[in-house]
């Protein structure tokens, strides 16, 4: 279904919804242990996301915000007017609104799973932003996109900040980021955030708030089982365990059960020792020389890249090559 609304575009590609039930249960099923991040964001979770943004600890999204503003004219330059700005994973549009304005895009391609959530961020946007033409897509971002929207041979620039990327493992963020470096086609751009390898103790500290938000935000993964599953999840007993696996370079965060117990969900059990855990998260960490590396497998240049002061983000502008 396509809806027209003065320069509002509305593109339905069905993206299939994910299977809570049947990624659960096999991800219990199997050894570790571990349950995706993706069902983190029910309507509590994307709460406590917004709030751990704002704890003292949790530097990224700051850090990445005054990046950007610190760098605009620069990020303007490289991404140029009148390209086709596409925000995969945009959610509710918030951190594309400073750059829409600098950069005043032909237009704007927030592209999310949940078609809802799209609309009513992109309307709103579009309230803020008269002027912008917008083409929002309902699709699976993380799969290969044609995108439905007519571009008219604008340049393309796709735009993924926050750091989602480390929610990939490196073998995935390349087949990723070829998805992408496609959907933009040869000579067009990539923005992307990347959160940075540094001392341990500043990444456990941004994983291990002292208000517990980041606690909260693992253990509420359990609450929406519970609720959605009518599962039964014993959430007090389920502790919330994040570090820097320096091997890996990446945090992991995990729910470890504090106490024997077994678990029901339709009609399945799942028995948990002592200490047992799930594996819920990995947020992988990168030098600005290993994601250029990365970048450069899955087909882009690497063009300009900035940071802060003090090393802890990179904002980085990448351009496709042909040959992918
Ligand atoms: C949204 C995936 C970038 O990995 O830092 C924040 C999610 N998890 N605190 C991250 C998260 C715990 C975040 N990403």
């Amino acid at each position: 279904m396509t809806q027209t609304i003065a320069a509002f575009r509305y593109y339905d590609c069905h993206p299939a919804p994910a299977d809570l039930h049947a990624e659960v249960i096999r991800g219990l099923s199997r050894e570790p242990r571990g349950i995706p991040p993706k069902f983190f964001y029910d309507e509590a979770g994307s709460r406590l996301f917004d709030a751990i943004c704002a704890t003292p600890e949790y530097y990224p999204a700051r850090v990445e915000t005054g990046i950007i503003r610190r760098n605009l004219l620069e990020i303007v330059a490289c991404v140029g007017s009148g390209s086709l700005l596409i925000e995969p994973g945009s959610g509710d549009c918030r951190k594309v609104r400073e750059l829409l304005a600098a950069i005043r895009p032909r237009a704007y391609v927030p592209v999310d799973i949940s078609g809802a959530w799209l609309r009513q961020a992109a309307r709103r946007l579009a309230e803020e932003f008269p002027w912008l033409d917008i083409h929002a897509v309902c699709a699976d971002f993380t799969a290969p996109l044609d995108l439905p929207c007519r571009a008219d041979g604008a340049r393309r620039v796709a735009f993924f900040p926050g750091s989602s990327i480390g929610n990939f493992d490196p073998g995935q963020a390349v087949g990723f980021l070829s998805h992408l470096a496609a959907m933009v086609r040869q000579g067009g751009g990539l923005l992307i955030g990347v959160d940075l390898k540094k001392d341990a103790a500043v990444l456990n500290a941004a994983y291990n708030d002292v208000q517990g938000l980041t606690a909260a935000f693992n253990r509420n993964l359990l609450v929406r089982i519970n609720r959605d599953l009518a599962a039964n999840f014993e959430v007090r007993r389920f502790s919330h365990r994040a570090f820097y696996n320096e091997a890996e370079g990446r945090i992991e965060m995990h729910l470890v059960s504090e106490t024997r117990q077994r678990v029901l969900i339709g009609g399945r059990c799942f028995d948990f020792e002592p200490g047992e855990g799930i594996h819920t998260e990995n947020s992988y960490k990168y030098t600005v020389a290993q994601f250029q590396e990365l970048a450069e497998q899955a087909g882009f240049e690497p063009v300009r890249v900035w940071t802060d002061a003090d090393g802890l983000f990179s904002v980085h502008y990448l351009e496709a090559r042909g040959n992918v």
